[in-house]
């Protein structure tokens, strides 16, 4: 008969037995991994009971946090860096392909598609007039047709148009012409604060840190034959560059807004779109390696 005296040395050896002959192999890798840092978290932590029922009171919170306009477990895993890991390990940086960053939680589908030129904040709009210009480019250089660009912003005073009541602000979707080039005015991206009103905002507090994001413009750009992008680019001198409360930052989205002579601001920056389907090939490398060793280690 099977051993039912479990300790905490053997324990975590009969969660994976149990699992050990589940059909789907991604489920018990994925299902395994899990038993195992948990247990490993466990036995690290060492948390008392109450510990433990206060780990599950926040879980329990944070979900009951989530609707349709406010979703606490995506800023729970941008606050912990799990979505830049995420971001990372799928994408990494391709050729001169534009690098991605963090969706966040404020896109919206179906915002209202605008003509070249026009202003995508409403009259009123907090914040400094600001104007942004660039191409869409496949990586040979050639100018991309018909490329979608969803842009939306928060306003100069921190807010996005879904976080307070009103109709679309700050955001919109442009296409381009034969040439790839897109051109629109806005406000200058100013740095605002996540949602920090909630079970992830006292976790910032708790250890220490501020719930602040650098400036930024948010681009999704699509296009017939090539892979959905979803970066943003920041303000160059932004205090918050170096510590964005999401990791959300790379150098290469850093973007000069320059004073314009006719006022307000002005910034240019050029993407360039990856084929369909191309990922980053040392990744791939690194898994085939590494399933070769765990293979041979088995093997004897
Ligand atoms: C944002 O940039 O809109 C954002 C990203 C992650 C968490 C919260 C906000
Ligand atoms: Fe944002």
């Amino acid at each position: 008969m099977a051993n039912r005296n479990f300790n905490a040395q053997t324990l975590t050896a009969e969660a994976l037995r149990r699992i050990a002959k589940a059909p789907d192999a991604r489920a018990r890798e994925v299902v395994g991994s899990l038993i195992r840092h948990l247990h490993g978290f466990v036995r690290e932590v060492k948390p008392t009971q109450e510990e433990w029922f206060q780990g599950i009171q926040f879980l329990t919170e944070t979900g009951k946090w989530c609707d349709d306009k406010r979703q606490e477990w995506i800023l729970f895993s941008d606050t912990t860096g799990v979505s830049m890991l995420v971001d990372f390990l799928n994408y990494g940086r391709v050729g001169n392909a534009t690098e991605s960053t963090v969706l966040g939680p404020f896109f919206v589908e179906g915002a209202p598609e605008m003509r070249m030129g026009d202003n995508i904040a409403r009259p009123g709009t907090p914040g400094e007039p600001c104007a942004v210009s660039g191409t869409v480019r496949d990586m040979q250089g050639r100018p991309i047709e018909g490329a979608v660009l969803d842009v939306w912003e928060a306003q100069g005073d921190g807010f996005y148009d879904v976080q307070k009541p009103g109709e679309h602000n700050a955001r919109a979707r442009f296409r381009t012409g034969a040439d790839g080039k897109y051109w629109f005015r806005c406000v200058k991206p100013s740095s605002y604060p996540v949602p920090h009103d909630g079970p992830v905002g006292r976790v910032l507090t708790a250890t220490g840190r501020h719930p602040m994001r650098p400036g930024h413009l948010h681009f999704k750009i699509s296009a017939p034959g090539f892979d959905t992008l979803v970066t943003h680019i920041f303000v160059k001198g932004d205090p918050y560059l170096a510590s964005d409360a999401v990791f959300g930052v790379k150098q290469s989205l850093i973007v000069d807004f320059k004073k314009a002579k006719s006022g307000g601001y002005e910034c240019r920056y050029d993407f360039v779109l990856k084929p369909e389907g191309l990922r980053k090939p040392a990744a791939r490398k690194k898994t085939a390696a590494k399933k070769k060793k765990t293979r041979a280690r088995k093997a004897g």
